[in-house]
């Protein structure tokens, strides 16, 4: 069988770790780059052998037709756009997450691919971690009886990267729809992919960018372009989502805050046991009349791994095998909770879904 021709359509940073899971899939043939940026799409190209070059999109999908299957990495405000242009060239697609900028581009993503007939998976890679694995075993096994309750946690002290992130037209928001879309979606698939019901939010835009602090660290967009940059994203949005299975899941995340150290976990809360994933998974439970608390000891904590993991995935289904693991339905819940958070901050009320 001839193996697959694959395209990335944005080769910034992350379009790395899609690379590199086509590069060791032995189905597979890295074909084509597509950037807006000359500089990004020729580094990329020189790094990874790769001649065809665009710097267009439709360009690209127009001159070749042979292209089987395309990677879309580019800023939020394109994901929709790429993709459904692939799909009706007859590609199938790996789009990053968030799927797009609200649910309504995610739904017309979905009838893309429905229409073209082709598969689109969406790129929620926390789903394909060892602690993912663990945790879904623990709820599917009974050990954690009836989740009732979780918390979902994203905090970063000074972690607004600037460049796309920090500006609304390309990113579409903030740490909501850029860190908090992980850890819903972790939390949601691990309790069982419960549909929400209703969305309390509260989004808070007060300290901006603070990359100038002395004492700043962390990833700093490409892009950035220091004081003169645009941030007019929220730098903390917090939520109670409620799903119709009558789990409610607590949100917190920030790009900015003054708090003391950066956190990132997710907990979910059951009637017999409760998960807690900080990096790694432990369970915490009762065993013979005392509290207990069971750690795993080969380790589950994310690693980088999960990427190559989420693009065999896409691969093995569009080869017949298998189901996605993260699918269109899935990418337009996320955005359906995303919209209501963010309509709810805006209106100060619950959004009843
Ligand atoms: N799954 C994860 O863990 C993870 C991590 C980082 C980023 N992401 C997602 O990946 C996407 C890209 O993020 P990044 O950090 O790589 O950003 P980046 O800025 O490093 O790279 C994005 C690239 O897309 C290019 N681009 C923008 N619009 C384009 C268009 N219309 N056509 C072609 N190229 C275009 C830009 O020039 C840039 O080179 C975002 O949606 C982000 O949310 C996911």
């Amino acid at each position: 069988m001839e193996k697959l021709k694959i395209g990335v359509i944005g080769v910034g940073n992350i379009s790395s770790a899609h690379i590199d899971g086509y590069r060791a899939n032995p189905d597979c043939e890295l074909y084509a780059f597509c950037d807006i940026n000359e500089k990004t799409l020729t580094e990329k190209g020189k790094k990874y052998g790769i001649e065809r070059l665009y710097a267009d999109h439709k360009k690209m999908l127009a001159a070749l037709p042979e292209l089987d299957a395309v990677s879309v990495c580019t800023w939020n405000n394109a994901h929709a756009e790429c993709t459904i242009d692939a799909l009706n060239a007859g590609k199938h697609v790996f789009c990053e997450k968030p799927m797009a900028m609200n649910a309504a581009q995610a739904k017309s993503m979905k009838k893309a691919a429905e229409k073209a007939g082709k598969v689109l998976g969406i790129g929620f890679v926390r789903r394909h971690g060892r602690d993912t694995e663990l945790a879904r075993e623990l709820v599917e096994d009974g050990k954690t009886g009836e989740i009732y309750y979780g918390k979902a946690t994203y905090i970063r002290r000074n972690g607004n990267p600037g460049g796309w992130f920090g500006n609304k037209s390309l990113s579409g928001g903030g740490p909501l729809i850029d860190l908090g879309v992980h850890v819903i979606d972790l939390a949601r698939y691990i309790a069982g992919n419960p549909k929400p019901v209703s969305v309390y939010g509260a989004t808070f835009t007060k300290l901006y960018n603070r990359i100038e602090l002395k004492d700043s660290k962390g990833y700093v967009s490409a892009g950035y372009n220091g004081k003169n940059d645009v941030c007019d994203v929220e730098d903390l949005a917090s939520a109670l989502i409620r799903f119709d299975n009558g789990f409610v899941l607590a949100l917190e995340t920030s790009y900015s805050l003054n708090v003391g150290q950066d956190q990132g976990k997710v907990e979910l809360f059951g009637t017999k046991g409760g998960i807690e994933i900080n990096p790694d998974l432990s369970f915490h439970t009762e065993y013979e009349g005392r509290l207990a608390d069971i750690h795993f000891p080969s380790p589950t904590a994310f690693d980088g791994s999960e990427y190559a993991k989420e693009i065999d995935n896409f691969v093995s289904v569009i080869r017949g095998k298998g189901r996605l693991v993260a699918d269109a339905d899935d990418g337009i819940e996320l955005m359906r909770i995303l919209d209501a958070i963010y309509e709810s901050a805006r209106t100060g009320h619950e959004v009843i879904l």
